[in-house]
């Protein structure tokens, strides 16, 4: 790993230790003919590869240890991973079990093995963890696991920005007015309540009000737009440490959405995000959810395509206000797992286990 500076003095060594989506599982599946990979993918600066052997979906060093060319050039074969070059195949566990330059009886050198990393399919993402020495979870969805949600996967998207920058746009509500005028909000609809932040098993929970209303019979959620649209209640934001973040509403009774989105460092300066949005069954179609999501993504990409610098610096060399609590928040924890992550694996477990519970105080 290379001491490149991330967000807020954190390195790519602080993240190695969570977890990140590295593709969608239809992306592995397209990715060569037969559809088990290899893939590849960048992760932390890190080129990696993803494929399905053995009946596992397994990731690995993107590196034939031969001379060191890129595997995912190669395909998948009898449970095999071959390398396009000399041939040489290494099973799911990374050890190598056929030099075909060899004469047969020949040794393989034990050498001849992969670097692995554990890998997980889940939410028909493929998650990677390049070191498992904090023992860190994959984030939880509760959409996912709701059978009155439906779940759509949208397409993941690259942005010229750190996970850190694009995680500080998806938590900030107070640009809806400006950034997104007529789609999430507008003036002089510029105040939003700050509510109490809740500091709990590698999570920081909120709430938060927004301009936003139902709109029945219209696209179902945007700004009031009508006589008999409804102001929502108060949504709810829960981000995982570091990257991740899920955005609940109950608009009614019977009507909810959920937005998850995690931001995947690619490295220090670009960020793949992979994001669904919910919805209960309402008989709209997913293209009505997907395009709401692309054209307020699209609305934020110029603005945050142009933060100088590109990741998160020195916080003192921005400026603050109140209204930006859970951003100030969510950056004291990533500064402080920065630190940790220095000192060592069981020091991210005790940062990650802080309790700071304020709406139980107020
Ligand atoms: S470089 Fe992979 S087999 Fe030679
Ligand atoms: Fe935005």
């Amino acid at each position: 790993m290379t001491e490149t500076r991330y967000d807020l003095g954190s390195t790519a060594d602080t993240w190695k230790y969570f977890w990140h989506p590295v593709c969608t599982l239809d992306e592995l599946r397209d990715a060569k003919p037969g559809g088990k990979g290899p893939l590849q993918s960048t992760l932390l600066g890190e080129r990696i590869a993803v494929a399905e052997v053995g009946g596992r979906t397994v990731a690995f060093q993107d590196r034939c240890p031969h001379r060191g060319v890129a595997l995912s050039l190669g395909w998948v074969e009898e449970e095999k991973v071959r390398c396009r070059y000399h041939g040489w195949c290494y099973d799911a566990t990374g050890a190598g079990v056929e030099v075909p330059s060899l004469e047969p009886g020949r040794p393989i050198p034990a050498r001849a093995r992969l670097v692995m990393y554990d890998c997980e399919v889940r939410y028909g993402l493929v998650w990677v963890r390049l070191d498992s020495s904090a023992d860190t979870k994959i984030p939880e969805f509760p959409a996912w696991d709701d059978p009155q949600q439906r779940c759509i996967l949208g397409e993941p998207y690259l942005w010229p920005i750190s996970s850190g920058r694009r995680m500080e746009n998806f938590i900030d509500v107070t640009h809806f007015p400006y950034t997104h005028q007529g789609t999430l909000g507008a003036p002089p609809n510029t105040v939003f309540p700050v509510y109490p932040v809740d500091q709990e098993n590698g999570r920081l929970d909120w709430l938060t009000e927004t301009f936003l209303a139902y709109n029945p019979g219209d696209d179902t959620y945007g700004p009031p737009a009508g006589p008999d649209s409804r102001m929502l209640p108060p949504a709810k934001y829960t981000v995982e440490m570091p990257f991740t973040v899920v955005l609940s509403f109950q608009w009614s009774e019977t009507f909810a959405t959920q937005i998850f989105m995690h931001a995947t460092p690619i490295d220090a300066e670009n960020c793949r995000s992979y994001w669904f949005t919910c919805h209960t069954e309402d008989g709209s179609s997913d293209q009505v959810h997907l395009q709401l999501q692309d054209m307020v993504l699209g609305e934020d990409l110029p603005v945050v395509a142009s933060h100088l610098p590109r990741f998160i610096g020195d916080a003192q060399e921005e400026v603050s206000v109140f209204p930006d609590k859970t951003s100030i928040l969510w950056r004291r924890w990533l500064r402080e797992l920065a630190v940790a992550a220095e000192k060592g694996p069981e020091e991210i477990k005790r940062c990650l286990a802080q309790v700071n519970r304020e709406s139980a105080a107020s």
